[in-house]
C-alpha cells in the first residue's frame, strides 16, 4: 500500500505516462489537442451569470443543482416498457420547484419518439426555467451510447467494440457528431458517453462497450468520439456535453462480473487505465462518471485519492464529476463503507462528486444540506461544484434556449446518417477466417441458421430502445442479417432453418437436412445481448445447443461459415476447426446484416481488425500486451501462454497485403521516423490497417512483448503500393516503473510493423 504522502507524486507521475501515450500517436490519428481539461469555457458575461446565481442561491438551491433524478420520479407509474407515459406534473413541481432538482436522466424504460421527447422535456424546463425563483434551467442526461439509442427514428451505429474494429478515428467523429445532433435535437444535453475503460477481461458483461484492450487504440477512439459529440462550441444545436466514464478501473473486475472488486497496481493504472481518460481530458471531455465498483478495496465513489488527487490535482480536470447510478446509496448497501446514507454522502462529496445521480431519491439534497450545516462540510465546497454545474449549463447554452428551434434542429435518422451507419458496420466486421469459400458467387445457395440469423436485437445490442435492448417489438423496421442475405442472393437462393435458440435446441436435424441442399452455411451464432448485471455469467464457452448445431453442421462436409454477434469473445474450441471462414461481427447496428451480405458477396472487401484478443481456451485471457514470463510453455497444444484464436490487430480482406522495407531512423530531439512500404497484390482495392508495435528490450520493470504505438487506416488500389510513414515522439519509448512514474531507460527497442521488425538503439 502506497502512502498517502507519496500519492500525489505517484499519480503526477502517473499521468504523464498517459500523456506520453497520447503523444504517442499523434501521427496518424488527429487527437488534437484541445487546451481545457474539462473546464467549461464561458466568456465574461457567463461567468459573471454564474457567480451571481450563486452569490444569490440558498444553500438548498445549491445542493438541489447536485441532484440528478431519474424520469420515473416525475411519471405517473414506474417506468414499464408496456406503459404509456405520463407526466405526474405534481411531483415533478414539487421535485424541481420546491427542491430544486438541477439535472433529470434516463428515459421511461424505452425509447420516446422525437415529438415526445420534447414535449416532456419542454415541460420540465418550463418548470425550472418560469417556476423556480432563479429560473436555472435542468441538464438532461442520457446515455446516446451508439447513436442517440433511446429516440425512436434516431440513427443507430454498431457498438464501440465494433467501431474500434474500424481502426478509423474519423468515423467516431462522425458517428459521435451524428449521435450528439440527434441527441440534441430533442432537448437532451448530456450524453453519457463514450466508455474510456479498456477491456482486459473478456467475461466482463460491458466487453462491448468499450473500444478493445488496448489504451491506445481505445484512447485515440474515444477522443475522436469526444469530439465529433462536443464540436466547437457546446452552445451549437447539434453538440452535446460527452462523459468519460467509468473513471477508474471499472473493466477488470476479478470475478469478471459487474461491479465486482478490481485489484490494479499503480503501474498498470498509469500504463493501462488512465490514459484513455488523458486523451479524452486533453481533447476536453466536460463530465466524467465514477466507477461503480471498488479498486483495491476502496469503492471509487469514496475515494479522494482517485476522484481529488487523481483526477483533479494531478490530470487537472476541471469539469463536471457524476456519480453513477444510486453509487452513493451503495456505498452503504453494497461496498458497506458507510453506516448510513448521510455519512456515504459525506464520503462521496469529500471525495470529490460534483453530480449525485441518485436517482430515485432526494435524501441526498437534505443530508448534504444537513452535513453543511453542522459543519462537516464546508460552503465553499459546495460552491465548488456549483460553479462547475451551472458554468457547463451555461456553456451548453441552457440559459437562452433549452430545445433546439424547428429551424435548428438536426434531421433524425437521415439517409446520409445511417449511410455512416452502413460504412462504420462495412469497416468493423472483421473477417477472421477463410478457408477458400469466400466470397460467395452469385447464384450460390446459402442456408442461413443460428439463433442471431434472423434478429434485430442481436445486431443491435443492449443500449437500444430499452436498457437491455431485448425487446423485439421495440425496433423499427431494418434488415436482419436474413433478409439482407435474401436481398443480395435472391431468396430464391436462400433457406432458412433456425435449429437453435441461443440456450435451446429448436431443430438441429431440420437443419442438417437443409444444409444437405445448398452450397454453403451461414451459421449466425452469439448470445442474447444483456449488459451490466444482467449480463453476468458463468461460462465464456459457446452455449451448448449453439456448438451441437455448429458441429452437426460441419460434418454435413458443407463449408460453414460463422457469423459471430456476441457481447464479448465467446469461445469456439469444440468445433471452430471444422468451420471455413469466420467473420466476426459484434454488435454491428440496424445495417450490420447488410455490410455482413456485401462481405460474403465480396461487393465490400472486408478490412475489420481485432480489436482485442480472441480467446482460444476459457483459462487463457492474455492481452496482446502480456509479458514474456506470461508465454512461457505456449505452444498451439497448452493453454498457458499468448495462444489466441485470433490476435489483437488481426483481421484479412480478399487481397493479399505485403509489408517490405521497414526503416527506422531516429531523429534529432530524440523521435524516430518509421517508414514501411505496403503492397496490395490483390486484384481488388483494400483498406490496410498498419500497426506500428514498440517492444522495449530491457527494462527495469518487466517489459510488456510489445506496444501498439501507432496506426493508419490506409485504401490501397488493387495492384498498387503505399509508403506509409510515422514519427514516434520520444515518449513511445518510456517505460513505467512500479509506482507508476513514466521513465525513459536507454537501450535496444525493437519496432514492429505487418511483421517486419528492426531493431534501434536508443541512448
Ligand atoms: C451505468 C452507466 C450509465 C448509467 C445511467 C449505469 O447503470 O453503469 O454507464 O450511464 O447507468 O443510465
Amino acid at each position: 500500500m502506497l502512502e498517502r504522502g507519496t500519492t500525489r507524486r505517484h499519480w503526477a507521475a502517473a499521468s504523464a505516462a498517459g500523456t506520453l501515450l497520447a503523444l504517442a500517436g499523434t501521427v496518424g490519428c488527429q487527437t488534437a489537442a484541445h487546451g481545457g481539461r474539462g473546464g467549461a469555457e464561458i466568456d465574461r458575461a457567463g461567468r459573471d451569470r454564474v457567480e451571481r446565481l450563486l452569490s444569490e442561491m440558498t444553500l438548498e438551491e445549491k445542493v438541489g443543482q447536485m441532484m440528478q433524478l431519474t424520469l420515473q420520479t416525475v411519471s405517473s407509474q414506474p417506468g414499464l416498457a408496456d406503459q404509456e407515459h405520463q407526466l405526474n406534473e405534481a411531483e415533478a413541481r414539487r421535485l424541481i420547484v420546491e427542491y430544486g432538482t438541477g439535472s433529470i436522466l434516463n428515459n421511461y424504460d424505452v425509447a420516446f419518439d422525437p415529438a415526445y421527447w420534447r414535449e416532456i422535456v419542454g415541460t420540465l424546463q418550463q418548470l425550472a426555467t418560469e417556476e423556480t425563483r432563479l429560473g436555472i434551467p435542468l441538464i438532461y442526461g442520457i446515455d446516446s451510447v451508439h447513436g442517440a439509442n433511446y429516440v425512436n427514428g434516431a440513427t443507430i451505429f454498431p457498438h464501440n467494440l465494433t467501431l474500434a474494429a474500424t481502426w478509423n478515428p474519423e468515423l467516431a467523429r462522425t458517428a459521435g457528431e451524428i449521435t450528439a445532433a440527434e441527441t440534441r435535437s430533442v432537448g437532451l444535453t448530456w450524453n453519457f458517453a463514450p466508455v474510456c475503460d479498456i477491456a482486459r477481461m473478456p467475461t466482463w458483461s460491458r466487453t462491448f462497450e468499450t473500444f478493445g484492450e488496448d489504451p491506445y487504440l481505445a484512447g485515440v477512439l474515444a477522443a475522436a468520439t469526444i469530439e465529433g459529440m462536443q464540436g466547437d462550441d457546446l452552445s451549437a444545436p447539434t453538440a452535446v456535453a460527452a462523459t468519460g466514464k467509468h473513471f477508474l478501473g471499472y473493466s477488470v473486475p476479478r470475478t469478471g462480473r459487474d461491479r465486482t472488486p478490481a485489484y490494479i497496481s499503480d503501474s498498470e493504472m498509469a500504463e493501462i487505465f488512465i490514459p484513455p481518460f488523458e486523451m479524452a481530458f486533453d481533447v476536453g471531455v466536460r463530465t466524467v462518471m465514477v466507477n461503480s465498483g471498488e479498486v483495491n478495496g476502496v469503492p471509487v465513489h469514496a475515494d479522494p485519492r482517485i476522484l481529488t488527487e487523481l483526477l483533479r490535482d494531478d490530470m487537472g480536470f476541471e469539469g463536471v464529476v457524476v456519480t453513477d447510478w444510486a453509487d452513493i446509496d451503495k456505498l452503504v448497501n453494497y461496498h458497506k463503507v458507510a453506516p448510513n446514507e448521510k455519512e456515504a454522502t459525506y464520503l462521496a462529496v469529500t471525495a470529490g462528486i460534483d453530480v449525485a445521480m441518485t436517482p430515485l431519491t432526494t435524501s441526498f439534497a437534505d443530508l448534504l444540506v444537513e452535513l453543511v450545516e453542522e459543519g462537516r462540510i464546508r460552503e465553499s465546497r459546495i460552491d465548488e461544484s456549483v460553479r462547475r454545474i451551472l458554468s457547463l449549463k451555461e456553456e451548453l447554452g441552457l440559459f437562452e434556449s433549452q430545445i433546439p428551434s424547428r429551424r435548428d434542429r438536426a434531421e433524425i435518422g437521415s439517409t446520409a446518417s445511417n449511410a455512416a451507419s452502413l460504412e462504420a458496420a462495412r469497416q468493423g466486421i472483421t473477417l477472421l477466417r477463410n478457408g477458400g469459400s469466400l466470397p460467395l458467387g452469385d447464384g450460390t445457395r446459402i442456408l442461413v441458421t443460428g439463433p442471431t440469423s434472423d434478429s434485430k436485437v442481436a445486431l443491435h445490442g443492449s443500449w437500444s430502445y430499452s436498457w437491455q435492448g431485448t425487446d423485439e417489438r421495440l425496433y423499427p423496421p431494418s434488415d436482419t442479417v436474413l433478409d439482407a442475405v435474401r436481398e443480395r442472393f435472391g431468396s430464391g437462393n436462400v433457406v432458412h432453418v433456425p435449429g437453435v435458440e441461443y440456450e435451446e435446441a429448436i431443430d438441429i436435424d431440420a437443419a442438417v437436412r437443409a444444409a444437405r441442399g445448398v452450397d454453403v452455411v451461414l451459421l449466425c451464432l452469439g448470445e442474447l445481448p444483456a449488459v451490466e448485471k444482467p449480463g453476468d455469467f458463468g461460462s465464456l464457452m459457446m452455449s451448448a445447443p449453439q456448438v451441437e448445431l455448429a458441429q452437426a453442421l460441419a460434418a454435413t462436409g458443407k463449408p460453414v461459415i460463422l457469423s459471430l454477434v456476441t457481447n464479448r469473445p465467446r469461445i469456439l474450441s469444440e468445433f471452430e476447426s471444422d468451420l471455413d471462414s469466420i467473420l466476426w461481427l459484434g454488435h454491428a447496428g440496424p445495417h450490420g446484416g447488410t455490410a455482413l451480405a456485401e462481405i460474403l458477396a465480396g461487393d465490400v472487401n472486408p478490412s475489420g481488425r481485432l480489436p482485442f484478443s480472441y480467446p482460444r481456451h476459457p483459462n487463457a485471457l492474455l492481452t496482446y500486451d502480456h509479458k514474456h514470463s506470461e508465454r512461457v510453455g505456449a505452444d498451439s497444444s497448452t493453454p498457458n501462454g499468448y495462444d489466441p484464436l485470433f490476435q489483437f490487430g488481426f483481421g484479412i480482406g480478399y487481397s493479399e497485403i505485403g509489408y517490405s522495407g521497414l526503416r527506422v531512423r531516429e531523429l534529432a530531439g530524440g523521435g524516430v521516423n518509421v517508414t514501411v512500404s505496403v503492397r496490395n497484390s490483390g486484384d481488388r482495392d483494400a483498406a490496410e490497417v498498419v500497426q506500428v508495435y514498440v517492444t522495449d528490450a530491457v527494462s527495469s520493470v518487466t517489459p510488456r512483448v510489445k506496444r501498439l504505438k501507432a496506426f493508419e487506416r490506409t485504401e490501397i488500389a488493387a495492384g498498387a503500393s503505399d509508403r506509409v510513414g510515422f514519427v514516434l515522439p520520444r515518449d513511445a519509448f518510456m517505460t513505467v516503473d512500479r509506482d507508476g512514474n513514466a521513465v525513459f531507460e536507454p537501450g535496444e527497442f525493437v519496432i514492429s510493423v505487418g511483421g517486419l521488425t528492426e531493431t534501434i538503439v536508443l541512448d
